[in-house]
C-alpha cells in the first residue's frame, strides 16, 4: 500500500497574509481505484493569486474550500492506474490535482496534454494565464495599432503575455513591476518602457514613458499604482480591471482611487474581466498563443520551485513578490 502526502487547508487567511500554518500536512493511505477513476502520480502544480481567495471561502471569485480538504490547485501529472479506457499509463494530464504526491479523480476532470517540451506551459501561457491576457486585453482593453498599454504585475505570468500580445497588436508597451531586476527583464522580452514601482515614483516616470496618455490599462494591481495611472490616461481609454493583488492581504478596504474622476474628462471606460464565459473560444486562442510561442513573438519563464515541503512557501512567493514569470513547482 502507497501512502499519500498531503497539504490539508488548516486555516482562513482572510485580511491578513498567509501563514505557513494555514496548512497541515497529512498523509493517507491510496485506496483501491473505483469505476471510472483515474490514479494521477502528480508532478508540477500551478500557484494563483486566486488560491488565497479560495482559502478564504470568497464566493463568485473561486471556488470555496473548508478546513481538513486537500488545499487545491491545478497541476500536471503522470497517469499511474486507470478504470477509465480514455487514459492509459504514462498519460500526462492535467487537471485540479491538488497538494499532494497523488490524486484519483474521476477521468471526466481529466484532460490528456500532449508529452512534449511545451507541456507545463499548459499550466501559464497556454492555459487560465496565457487566456485571461488573450481574452482580456484583446476583447476588453481593445488595443489599436500605435496605442501606448500599460500593464501592472507585468513580471507575472499574466502581466508578461499581456504585454507581449499587446506589442504583437502593435502597440507601444509599459510595464509596472516590483524591482529592478524584474523591470530589466521587461525590456528584454520587448516592453518599450518599464517602471519598478517600489522605488521610482510612478506618475512622473508616466510622464516620461506616456507623453501622450495611456489607452489601454491592463491593471493586476490596483492600490496607488492604479490611482497614479487614471491621472495620464487618453482620451477614450479603457481601463481594463483583471485582479487587485495590492488588496488581497489587507484587513480593511482601501476607499477607491482619488483620481477616478479622470474617467469622465477623459471619456473613458473601465471594466471588470473574469476568463469564465469565454470557454468555447479557448481552442482557437490557444492555437494562437501556441504559434507566437514557437515562433518566439512571446518569451515564457517559468519559476520552478521543487520539493513537497516547499509547497505552502510557494505560495506565499506570489505575494511576496518573490516570482518572475509563471510560478511552479516540481514535486
Ligand atoms: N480576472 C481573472 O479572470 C483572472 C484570472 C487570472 C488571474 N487574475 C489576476 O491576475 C493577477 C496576476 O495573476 P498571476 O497568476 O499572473 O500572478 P503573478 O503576477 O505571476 O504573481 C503575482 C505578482 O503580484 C505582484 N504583487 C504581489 N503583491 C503585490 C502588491 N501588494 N502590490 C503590487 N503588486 C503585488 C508581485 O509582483 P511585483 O514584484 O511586481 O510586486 C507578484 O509577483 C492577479 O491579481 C490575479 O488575481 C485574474
Amino acid at each position: 500500500m502507497t501512502d499519500n502526502r498531503q497539504w490539508l487547508i488548516e486555516g482562513n487567511p482572510r485580511g491578513r497574509a498567509l501563514l505557513l500554518k494555514d496548512f497541515r500536512e497529512a498523509s493517507e493511505t491510496l485506496a483501491l481505484l473505483g469505476p471510472g477513476e483515474v490514479r494521477v502520480k502528480v508532478e508540477v502544480l500551478s500557484f494563483e493569486p486566486s488560491q488565497k481567495g479560495q482559502l478564504e471561502v470568497i464566493s463568485g471569485y473561486s471556488a470555496g474550500a473548508t478546513k481538513g480538504e486537500v488545499m487545491g490547485a491545478r497541476g500536471i501529472g503522470e497517469v499511474l492506474e486507470s478504470r477509465d479506457n480514455q487514459f492509459k499509463v504514462g498519460d500526462k494530464v492535467i487537471g485540479q490535482l491538488g497538494w499532494q504526491e497523488f490524486a484519483t479523480l474521476p477521468g471526466k476532470d481529466l484532460q490528456v496534454l500532449p508529452n512534449d517540451k511545451m507541456l507545463t506551459l499548459y499550466l501559464g501561457p497556454l492555459g487560465a494565464q496565457g487566456l485571461t491576457a488573450y481574452f482580456g486585453l484583446l476583447r476588453i482593453g481593445k488595443p489599436e495599432v500605435g496605442d501606448t498599454v500599460m500593464v501592472s504585475g507585468a513580471a507575472g505570468a499574466v502581466g508578461s503575455v499581456v504585454g507581449q500580445i499587446a506589442r504583437i497588436n502593435g502597440c507601444r508597451v509599459i510595464g509596472s513591476a516590483g524591482g529592478a531586476e524584474k523591470a530589466r527583464w521587461l525590456k528584454e522580452i520587448g516592453f518599450d518602457g518599464s517602471i519598478d514601482y517600489k522605488s521610482e515614483k510612478v506618475k512622473e516616470r508616466l510622464k516620461e514613458l506616456a507623453p501622450n496618455g495611456i489607452n489601454v490599462f491592463f491593471d493586476n494591481v490596483g492600490g496607488p499604482v492604479l490611482n497614479d495611472v487614471l491621472v495620464r490616461i487618453a482620451s477614450h481609454a479603457r481601463i481594463v480591471i483583471c485582479g487587485a493583488i495590492s488588496r488581497y492581504e489587507r484587513e480593511t478596504l482601501p476607499a477607491g482611487p482619488a483620481n477616478y474622476f479622470n474617467v469622465v474628462f477623459r471619456q473613458a471606460k473601465i471594466e471588470g474581466f473574469l476568463l469564465r464565459g469565454y470557454e468555447a473560444e479557448y481552442e482557437k486562442a490557444i492555437e494562437r498563443l501556441k504559434s507566437w510561442i514557437v515562433n518566439g513573438q512571446i518569451i515564457h519563464r517559468e519559476d520552478v520551485q521543487r520539493g513537497f515541503e516547499n509547497i505552502p512557501s510557494t505560495l506565499k512567493r506570489l505575494f511576496e513578490g518573490a516570482n518572475i514569470g509563471k510560478q511552479l513547482l516540481r514535486l
